[in-house]
């Protein structure tokens, strides 16, 4: 097993990666739960999948869960699920010195962050996140969010979880598409500060992907330890460190937008041809050699995920996608803040980009294979 610690000001917690951390929840989460009861969100795919073990190390522990199971997909992340998770959490008598468990993906841990967040000013809450993209970015670093009718993600909190519970052997039972989705998210903090790890990726990655027990604990313990690196430097997005994660995401969140949120396109795919794009963007701009950008094009390929707009589905006019970049919630007085590349591991986040040749580059990139 791994630890990682991220080290919040004042809310230091551990992120634990390894294989079979769930069926020894209760020994992790000693000290932690003081009653009986514990209240757990998941979404019904994994209920049925980690359920059974997660129940039975509770109760190996003294513990009996408490389920509140929210159907999967994104739409369980909005004002109808948080409310009713606050008033069942409140049901089952939760106080502020209890921890609340969120197991699942992205969504579930979002959810339940938030509902932990607002919950009597504040409760603590345990990730036990059970995606790629939940292990390697959404369980770390404390942001937490439900998307409104305006958008994804508009109305949330930074709330820190107190430990975070990465066991490896659930990845098992999740669907292909979707760990190769975070596997973008791994290939990111190559691109954003570190060659070598991007190197590894290209020569391990599809292995990783493949099963390779030992890979993964190596790429998730990897990416949770550059993120909470960034986190613990800014954990409110302040000084422009932690707006480097969000390399890819302009892009991606306007082809998002585009594919209307949907399962066409999800949103590791939209971020690795983000960052395809990002990186194609950079070249244009004479900030980095073409030849980078097509390495950067060739792992997103051989990864199975898309590396052109055509492998994407996307055959709007470059304004339409520009149009989108408009609504970013990243949006700053007017100016829309891009992260572009000086090369592999060189990531800066560039404050003066030109949506009218981002949109005619878009236009060139609708033809290529
Ligand atoms: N808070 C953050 O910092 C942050 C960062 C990145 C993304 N996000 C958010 O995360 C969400 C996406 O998360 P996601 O990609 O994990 O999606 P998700 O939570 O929908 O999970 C993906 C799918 O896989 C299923 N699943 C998850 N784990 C499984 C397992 N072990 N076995 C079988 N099925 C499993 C889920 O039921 C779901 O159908 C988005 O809402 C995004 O906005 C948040
Ligand atoms: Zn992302």
């Amino acid at each position: 097993m791994a630890v990682i610690p991220v080290d919040i000001a004042g809310r230091p917690y551990e992120v634990r990666v390894g294989a079979g951390l769930l069926p020894e929840l209760g020994v992790h989460c000693r000290g932690r739960l003081r009653k009986r009861l514990v209240p757990i969100v998941t979404d019904s795919n994994v209920h049925a999948a980690w359920g059974p073990v997660v129940e039975a190390a509770l109760l190996e522990a003294g513990h009996e869960a408490r389920w509140r199971i929210v159907p999967p997909g994104e739409a369980s992340k909005g004002w109808e699920q948080l409310a009713g998770t606050v008033e069942w959490l409140l049901d089952e008598g939760v106080e502020r010195g209890d921890h609340i468990l969120a197991l699942g993906g992205g969504i579930v841990g979002d959810l339940t962050g938030f509902a932990a967040a607002i919950l009597k000013r504040g409760c603590h809450f345990i990730q036990l996140p059970t995606s790629l993209l939940a292990q390697v970015d959404s369980s770390v670093g404390g942001k937490t969010a439900i998307n409104t009718g305006a958008g994804k993600n508009l109305v949330g909190a930074f709330h820190q979880p107190a430990l975070v519970l990465a066991d490896l052997d659930v990845l098992g039972t999740l669907p292909p598409r979707e760990l190769r989705s975070g596997y973008a998210e791994v290939v990111k903090y190559g691109l954003i500060s570190d060659a070598d790890f991007f190197a590894w990726c290209a020569a391990n990655g599809t292995a990783m992907l493949g099963g390779d027990a030992a890979l993964r604990e190596y790429a998730v313990s990897y990416s949770v330890a550059a993120k909470a690196k960034i986190v613990a430097e800014d954990e409110f997005e302040t000084t422009g460190k932690r707006a480097l994660l969000n390399l890819g995401h302009t892009f991606g969140h306007a082809l998002e937008a585009e594919t209307g949120f949907s399962d066409k396109l999800l949103h590791g795919e939209a971020v690795a041809l983000g960052m395809v794009l990002a990186a194609r963007y950079s070249a244009r701009l004479g900030l980095m050699p073409s030849a980078s950008a097509e390495i950067v094009a060739a792992h997103i390929g051989a990864a199975e995920l898309p590396a052109t707009l055509k492998a994407a589905g996307i055959t709007c006019a470059g304004r339409t996608l520009t149009g989108h970049m408009l609504h970013d919630k990243k949006m700053d007085a007017g100016t829309l803040p891009f992260l572009l590349m000086r090369g592999i591991g060189e990531t800066f986040l560039a404050k003066d980009v030109d949506l009218a040749d981002v949109a005619k580059f878009l236009d060139g990139e609708i033809n290529r294979n």
